[in-house]
C-alpha cells in the first residue's frame, strides 16, 4: 500500500511572538518542520504534502531542498480544512497519515506502529495519557471502543476528567478521509472545521477506531511558544547525548553538551562541559574535547586532544594532534599526525605537516607546511595583497623564528632557518639562513625623558 503524509504547518504561531513562521524555529539547529519531514522519509512515504500558510514564501525558500508538494491554505479555518487542501490529490487507496509541523519529536517507530493498524475504512489514531489533559481533545470511549473526540472547550465537566487525549496524529485510507472531510462542518465553539470530528463520523458509519500510543509523551508535544521550544530542545539534546554515552563516550555533564547536527564519536572519548557540535562531525576514539569548544563540520581522528575554547570549522585533524587552548581552525585547515597547534593560533586553508608545531600567536593561511617544522611565536603568513591571495610553502624541517612575516607567494626551503623578527619576501634556499632585521645600535648619551613640570 502507498503511504502519503500530510504535514500541517499553516498555523501562524502567534504565541511565538516572531516574524518567522512557527515551524521554522529550530530544534537542534534544524527547523521543526525538517524533523517531521525526515521522519516521513524514514517511514518510506511515497508522497509528502506540506500545508503552509503564514509566511509561506520564507518557509519554502528555507526548505527548498525538500521533496514535497507545497499546498497553500489561504485562511486557517481549522485542521479538517487544512487536510482538505491536500487530501483530494492523494490516490484513494493510499494510506494518508496526518502529522504536524510543530510536533517535532515524534518517532518513526511510533508512526510505523500506527500506520500498520490501518485497514479498510477503519482509522488509526495516536493517543496519549496525560497527567494534565487541559486544553487537549479528550478520547471518549464506550468500553474499549472509541466513540468520539471532544475538544476541551466543548467538553462537559465529566469529560474533562478523561486523561487519554488526542495527539492529532491519525492515519486512514485517503478515499475514506475525503468522504468524511466533505461531511465536517464548523458548528463548534471555535467556529473551525475540526479534523477530530472524523472519529465520530467513522464510528457512525460502523467503522472502528484503532489506537496506538507513543513510548514517551514528549513525542507528541506541540510547540506553541518559546518556553515549549526550549523544553523540547533540552529533551532532544538529552536523548542524543544518552545515545553517545551508550556508545562509549564519556560526558562531563549530559546537560551541558549541545548537538546540532549529525555527530559520531568513538569510544573512550571524553567531552567536557559546554561543548557545541554543529553539522556533520566525526570524532575518533580516545579524543578529549575540552570545555567550551565549538566544532562544526569537521573530522578529528583518534587520540587527539582539543583543549578548552577552541573553535574548529571545516577542518581535518589527523591522529594524536594537540590543539588549543583558544585555537581557531577555519575551513581547509588540515593538521597532520602528531602536529601541535597552541594558543591564539588561526589556521585557514593550510596543511600543517606531521610533527610540525605552531605553539603561540600565529596566523597561517593558504600555506603548505611540511614535516617537523617549527613555527615561532607571532609568525604571520601575509597571504593577501588587498586583492588576491597567495600561497606560502614551508618545507620539511624548516625553523621559522618568532615574529616572522612571510610575504606570499614565498617558499622556505628544507631545513632552512629564518631569524626572529624577519620580513621574508624572497624564497629561501634549502638549509639557508635568512634574516631581514636591522642591526642593533647602541645610542651613547641617551637619557630617558622625564615628565615636564607645569
Ligand atoms: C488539535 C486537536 C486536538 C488535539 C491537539 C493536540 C483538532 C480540532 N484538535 O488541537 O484534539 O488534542 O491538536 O495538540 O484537530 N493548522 C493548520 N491549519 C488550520 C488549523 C491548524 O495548518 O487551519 C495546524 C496548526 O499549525 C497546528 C495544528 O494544525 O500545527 C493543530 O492546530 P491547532 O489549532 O493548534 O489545534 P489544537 O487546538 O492544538
Ligand atoms: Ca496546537
Amino acid at each position: 500500500m502507498n503511504l502519503s503524509v500530510i504535514i500541517l504547518a499553516a498555523g501562524q504561531g502567534t504565541r511565538m511572538k516572531s516574524s518567522l513562521p512557527k515551524v521554522m524555529h529550530r530544534i537542534a539547529g534544524t527547523p521543526m518542520l525538517e524533523h517531521v519531514y525526515q521522519r516521513s522519509l524514514e517511514l518510506g512515504a511515497d508522497d509528502i504534502h506540506v500545508v503552509y500558510g503564514h509566511g509561506g514564501e520564507h518557509l519554502r525558500e528555507t526548505c527548498s531542498d525538500f521533496k514535497v508538494d507545497w499546498v497553500l491554505q489561504k485562511a486557517q479555518l481549522g485542521t479538517a480544512h487544512a487536510v482538505q487542501q491536500a487530501s483530494p490529490k492523494i490516490d484513494a487507496d493510499s494510506v494518508a497519515l496526518v502529522l504536524y509541523g510543530d510536533v517535532p519529536l515524534i518517532k518513526t517507530e511510533t508512526l510505523k506502529t500506527l500506520v500498520k493498524k490501518v485497514s479498510d475504512n477503519n482509522i488509526a489514531l495516536l493517543t496519549v495519557d496525560l497527567d494534565d489533559p487541559t486544553g487537549y481533545g479528550r478520547i471518549v470511549r464506550d468500553g474499549d471502543k472509541v466513540t468520539s473526540i471532544v475538544e476541551h472547550k466543548d467538553a462537559s465537566e465529566n469529560q474533562r476528567y478523561i486523561t487519554e487525549v488526542n495527539t492529532g496524529i491519525l492515519a486512514l485510507r485517503a478515499g475514506y478521509l475525503n468522504e468524511c472531510l466533505s461531511k465536517i462542518d464548523n458548528n463548534n465553539s471555535q467556529g473551525e472545521y475540526y479534523l477530530t470530528d472524523i472519529i465520530a463520523l467513522a464510528v457512525a458509519d460502523g467503522n472502528q477506531v484503532f489506537t496506538a500510543q507513543p513510548e514517551n509523551s514528549f513525542e507528541v508535544e506541540g510547540i506553541n511558544d518559546r518556553k515549549q521550544l526550549a523544553k523540547l530542545e533540552r529533551i532532544h539534546q538529552q536523548e542524543m547525548v544518552e545515545l553517545l554515552m551508550l556508545q562509549g563516550v564519556s560526558v562531563a555533564d549530559p546537560a551541558r553538551v549541545d548537538i546540532r547536527g549529525d555527530v559520531k564519536i568513538g569510544s573512550d572519548s571524553f567531552i567536557d562541559i559546554n561543548v557545541i557540535f554543529e553539522g556533520s562531525v566525526e570524532i575518533g576514539c580516545n579524543v578529549t574535547i575540552g570545555a567550551g569548544c565549538v566544532i562544526t563540520n569537521s573530522k578529528i581522528a583518534d587520540g587527539c586532544t582539543i583543549k578548552p575554547y577552541s573553535v574548529i570549522e571545516k577542518a581535518v585533524i589527523d591522529e594524536a594532534v594537540e590543539v588549543g587552548p583558544f585555537a581557531r581552525l577555519r575551513p581547509g585547515a588540515h593538521l597532520h599526525k602528531n602536529s601541535r597547534v597552541g594558543n591564539f593560533i588561526e589556521i585557514k586553508n593550510t596543511e600543517l605537516g606531521e610533527g610540525s608545531k605552531a605553539s603561540h600567536l600565529s596566523y597561517l593561511g593558504d600555506s603548505e607546511i611540511g614535516r617537523d617544522v617549527n613555527i615561532g611565536a607571532g609568525t604571520i603568513t601575509c597571504n593577501y595583497d588587498g586583492a588576491n591571495k597567495f600561497k606560502t610553502v614551508i618545507k620539511d624541517g624548516a625553523f621559522i623564528g618568532s615574529d616572522t612575516q612571510l610575504v606570499a607567494p614565498v617558499t622556505v626551503g628544507k631545513n632552512a632557518t629564518i631569524g626572529a623578527g624577519s620580513t621574508i619576501t624572497k624564497d629561501v634556499e634549502d638549509g639557508g639562513l635568512a634574516l631581514s632585521r636591522a642591526a642593533q645600535r647602541v645610542v651613547k648619551g641617551w637619557v630617558r625623558p622625564t615628565k615636564k613640570k607645569t
